[in-house]
């Protein structure tokens, strides 16, 4: 027998147990696979389908919405609803939290925030999308789950991950025992352990971030990036710059390289544009946990107040030491 360990072998037999789980949290991780499968067979022949191009609906967040953001909305809230695991669903593209009123999903002990499409506007131009998702504790005594039970800090967050739909499709994610990923094997349809205890290397040579915004930038950021830019080869600058305009992608690529992901404030985004609940906390959790660092160029992501469901966030992310003194020259420290 080959050593394959599937995702879901993984998660019960090799997953470190939970004292107050009996088996949810791993039948709701199956759950998300499902529904990355059948997403990622849509992604694959988006080109030969009617789901390419806007649905023409905007979003909460004033974005045009393209097909291809509802289609995996409408799996993922699905596929939660149909495994009775979770009570509630907080989506980027839904304004409010929506709850599943199954008689099984009312007394659900899990919450899941999910960004369903992350990276757009990269679907029709065939460029790597992915889903990223993060599962919180019930905390509410009520009878009625509500937005108190999502707006809970990133430091609560149960598991946390993302799906890339790249050159392969894999699954990351991490219970706070580390990261691991897995690859998509569609000749047997299983996501099987691929990339075991993940860890992000110290240092590297790759930024990321969005230089068209330049001018808008903080003055610790412009400063960090012409740091970056600067010839000096005990420090193997000039980094690389990567942008891929996914930030999926854009960090999966920094987990494996090494690398720093900033999207900072900038006049289009006071707030920066990336969201607290659905994007920086669930990737926050992810990097710290492969040995990363994740703040909002002050502060550490995970410890941030949550207010709001759709509230936004700065975010600088990645190898440790690229985040630190991107940092020192967010604090005017050379
Ligand atoms: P989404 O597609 O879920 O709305 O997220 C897009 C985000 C993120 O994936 C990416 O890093 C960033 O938007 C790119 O923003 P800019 O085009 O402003 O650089
Ligand atoms: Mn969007
Ligand atoms: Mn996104
Ligand atoms: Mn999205």
């Amino acid at each position: 027998m080959n050593n394959i360990i599937t995702l879901g072998q993984f998660i019960i037999e090799k997953q470190a147990q939970f004292p107050y789980a009996k088996g949810e949290l791993s039948r709701l991780l199956r759950d998300i696979g499902i529904a990355a499968k059948i997403v990622n067979r849509e992604v694959n022949k988006a080109g030969l389908m009617d789901i390419l191009g806007s649905a023409g609906s905007t979003n909460i967040q004033g974005e045009s919405q393209q097909k291809l953001d509802v289609y995996a909305n409408t799996q993922f809230i699905s596929a939660l609803t149909s495994g009775g695991e979770c009570c509630i669903v907080a989506s980027e593209e839904n304004e409010d939290i929506i709850r599943i009123d199954s008689a099984v999903s009312k007394s659900a002990r899990y919450i899941v925030a999910i960004d369903p499409l992350d990276g757009s506007s990269n679907i029709d131009v065939n460029v790597p999308v992915g889903t990223i998702f993060s599962i919180y504790r019930r905390i509410s005594k009520e009878s009625l789950p509500g937005l108190p039970d999502v707006l809970q800090k990133g430091t609560e967050q149960v598991a946390a991950g993302y799906i890339i739909y790249g050159s392969s499709t894999m699954l990351v994610y991490t219970t706070g025992h580390g990261v691991n990923g897995f690859t998509l094997d569609p000749s047997i349809g299983e996501f099987c352990l691929s990339h075991p205890q993940m860890k992000i290397p110290e240092t590297g040579t790759i930024y990321s971030i969005n230089e068209g915004n330049y001018v808008h930038f903080p003055e610790g950021v412009k400063q960090y990036i012409k740091y970056c830019q600067v010839e000096d080869v005990k420090s193997c600058r000039p980094y690389s710059s990567r942008y891929i305009g996914s930030m999926v992608a854009d960090l999966h690529r920094n987990l494996i390289k090494g690398g720093i992901f900033i999207y900072p404030n900038t006049a289009a985004a006071p707030s920066g544009k990336l969201r607290l609940v659905y994007e920086c906390n669930p990737l926050a959790f992810v990097v710290e946990q492969a040995g990363g660092r994740a703040t909002n160029g002050f502060s550490r992501i995970l410890d941030l107040e949550v207010n709001q469901l759709h509230q936004r966030s700065p975010i600088f992310i990645g190898s440790n030491h690229m985040v630190m003194k991107a940092e020192a020259f967010m604090a005017g420290n050379k």
